[in-house]
């Protein structure tokens, strides 16, 4: 990874301005993928400053042009796939399994995706909604986006920025995890390749509190999108609304996992091990809160515990390996000690719970399963980004509804049940922006994704996106050509 640029501003590929040096690691063993200067706030000027010069010409496009570009796009990053997954393992050490055949190919059918919707931009009808007016409405874009990415699923988040900001004909700098910046650096290269203007895209890696932070602040940025922890997406929120920006938050998740007493027991464990497991935990929307009802609470402690014995923590790059590590030792170390600390206040640890053996190298962190907590213990509150799992037990179904509605959050929540009416229920009453009915983690280009309540707010993919990045302007044209107007008597008669 010789001569990698952290910022793609314009055509011009650069370091950054900060003169803080940065290395990007291999978790899985501690070595460099990268290193490069990290971006200052010269550099987000220079690319807000690139995404506004294009804004005229990229929102002027038709529609057509702009999904033109969009399916040269997916046709070169179906080409560059290879090279996608291997960036995409080396800095984040997820499994090569999961980079090929979920990260990528999601992000090649978000853009295929978002190459057709960009030509279908959905408003009412223009009609005489008044005797004398002819109204329509323009969905129109709203101008330069700064969005700001996590480290969990690099590429797959840029994606998710860029692609309905670009489709609905703005122009966006994006600040990737300063932990994972190679394949957003990498996209915005596939970007200009496929036709897609110079300054359309751009991105500039530094730190949040620095590169992030002026981004969020810059006056000619005009919405701002995130995805990471709900605390700094607090102060971006604050930022934005003390400017008046349009912001669009996806922050953290505590997803519960229901599960009634008719439900298929060991269909519910293998969806909690998938659910719980998949890249290491590190998902927002991850299973991370079962609640049983009492009569398979037993009998669904012990099979998750069996299968997480079973999981196979290594490599990324063997074909074998279920797990890879956590992003850094900084995170694994945060993970343990939400676990030391439920230990310490009494919980259970029935598997995991401490580094696989063998495995110190890296940031690894065995499947972990932990029962006997606190419903308002931390471990059951607070989101942990790991590859663990906390099961509690309920009798009454009013009792699971109430305690899987129980957190400040409310990204997703699943269902696991055989009975419509339960099901039902589930769906109706779980607080959260996604409801699985007997799966849980599946996502598709043609679905929203979003939060309810502190999980934030605004949905990323889907065409509910475009409510997102463009603006509805009300145009409405007189239809009687007279002068004098009969509206005009209700302010003055003459
Ligand atoms: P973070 O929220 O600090 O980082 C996410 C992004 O925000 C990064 O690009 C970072 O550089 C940027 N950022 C940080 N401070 C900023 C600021 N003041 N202004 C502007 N941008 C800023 O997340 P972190 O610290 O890496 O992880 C901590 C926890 O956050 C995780 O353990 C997990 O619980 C949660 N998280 C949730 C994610 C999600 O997908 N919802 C993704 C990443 C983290
Ligand atoms: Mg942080």
């Amino acid at each position: 990874m010789n001569g990698f640029s952290p910022n793609v501003i314009g055509e011009r590929f650069a370091d950054g301005t900060s003169g803080e040096r940065f290395t990007v690691v291999n978790p899985a063993d501690g070595s460099t993928v990268a290193e490069y200067v990290l971006a200052g706030q010269e550099d987000v000027h220079a690319a807000v400053a690139a995404a506004r010069a294009a804004f005229p010409g990229w929102s002027g496009a038709t529609p057509g042009e702009r999904s033109g570009a969009l399916h040269r796009l997916a046709g070169l990053l179906s080409e560059r796939a290879a090279d996608f997954v291997a960036a995409e393992v080396a800095q984040t050490g997820k499994p090569k399994r999961l980079a090929t055949e979920f990260d990528v190919p999601g992000t090649i059918d978000n853009t295929a995706f978002f190459a057709g919707a960009a030509r279908d931009l959905q408003g009412k009808a223009a009609g005489e909604y008044s005797a004398d007016h002819t109204s329509y409405v323009r969905r129109e874009a709203i101008g330069v986006v700064g969005s700001i990415s996590p480290w969990n699923y690099p590429l797959q988040m840029a994606a998710w920025k860029i692609l309905p900001a670009i489709a609905a004909g703005n122009t966006i700098v994006l600040k990737p995890a300063e932990l994972t910046p190679l394949t957003s650096v990498m996209f915005a290269q596939a970007c200009l390749d496929a036709g897609i203007p110079a300054g359309v895209v751009n991105v500039v890696t530094g730190r949040g509190p620095v590169a992030g932070a002026a981004l969020v602040a810059h006056p000619e940025v005009d919405m701002v999108s995130f995805t990471g922890s709900t605390a700094v997406g607090r102060g971006i929120g604050a930022t934005a609304a003390g400017a008046v920006k349009r912001v669009h938050l996806e922050l953290g998740g505590k997803a519960p996992f229901l599960v009634f007493d008719d439900a298929d027991v060991e269909a519910a464990a293998q969806g909690a091990v998938a659910g719980s497991l998949i890249n290491s935990g590190q998902d927002c929307t991850a299973a991370t809160r079962a609640y049983v009802q009492r009569p398979l609470y037993d009998r669904f402690v012990a099979r998750v515990a069996e299968l997480f014995e079973g999981v196979r923590a290594g490599d990324p790059l063997d074909p074998a390996t279920d797990i890879g590590p956590l992003i850094s030792l900084a995170q694994r170390d945060r993970v343990a000690g939400f676990v030391d600390r439920a230990r310490a206040a009494g919980a259970k640890i029935v598997a995991g719970g401490r580094v696989p053996e063998g495995l110190a190298h890296g940031a690894y962190y065995a499947p972990t399963l932990v029962v006997d907590a606190a419903q308002d213990s931390e471990i059951v509150q607070q989101e942990v980004f790991g590859p663990v799992l906390v099961v509690l037990p309920f009798d009454a179904d009013d009792e699971g509804v109430a305690l899987a509605n129980d957190t400040p959050y409310g990204l997703a929540a699943s269902v696991w049940t055989r009975d419509v009416h339960r099901s039902l229920r589930g769906t109706r009453e779980l607080r959260a922006g996604c409801v699985w009915v007997n799966d849980h983690i599946p996502i598709i280009s043609e679905m929203p994704h979003g939060g309810y309540r502190r999980s934030g707010f605004g949905k990323d993919m889907s065409t509910y996106s475009f409510d997102e990045y463009t603006q509805i302007k009300h145009v409405m044209y007189d239809t009687t050509a007279v002068a004098a107007k009969p509206w005009h008597r209700t302010v003055f008669s003459q």
